[in-house]
């Protein structure tokens, strides 16, 4: 069986905890942006949902192959607010922080020569990234445009 550093298993045990926590967390944000009648937003975080939940299963498909037993025991509560705009910006706060998790396991990956695992790390950033900058796209597009300055002329 393969095997890994006990610090990437640490890394793909804490990547587990928080894919679900984004889960979890757009989940709850799709319904919500259900019930307050914004369906368009709603299906556009169910997706984000679906994306999520395939991370999941392929950190548990790889700890599986690993034969290490997943155990996301670091739920997180979902962060919540009263607007379209406030959820993406917690959002963008989860999202940051699976960019960093998985930078960081990458860099280890590359340091200690596991080049199976830092590819597998690699491909996870890189979807994180993207979403990351959906997400800044999305708040871009609702926050209100500035007032032009006033013409001195
Ligand atoms: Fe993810
Ligand atoms: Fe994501």
């Amino acid at each position: 069986m393969a095997s890994a550093h006990p610090r990437v298993l640490a890394a793909l045990g804490r990547a587990l905890s928080l894919e679900l926590t984004a889960v979890q967390q757009y989940l709850t944000h799709a319904s919500l942006l259900e019930a307050w009648g914004d369906q368009a937003a709603a299906d556009r975080f169910r997706r984000e949902t679906v994306e999520e939940m395939q991370h999941s299963e392929r950190i548990v498909k790889r700890m599986i192959a690993l034969g290490v037993a997943p155990a996301a025991s670091q739920l997180r509560p979902v962060a919540t607010a009263s607007d379209l705009l406030s959820l993406l910006e917690l959002n963008n706060v989860l999202e940051d922080q699976l960019v960093v998790h998985y930078a960081e396991a990458l860099r280890f990956c590359r340091l200690i020569g596991d080049t199976l695992h830092a590819e597998f790390f690699q491909a996870l950033l890189e979807e994180e990234q993207h979403h990351s900058v959906d997400i800044a796209n999305w708040l871009n597009e609702l926050r209100p445009v500035p007032p032009l300055a006033r013409a001195s002329f």
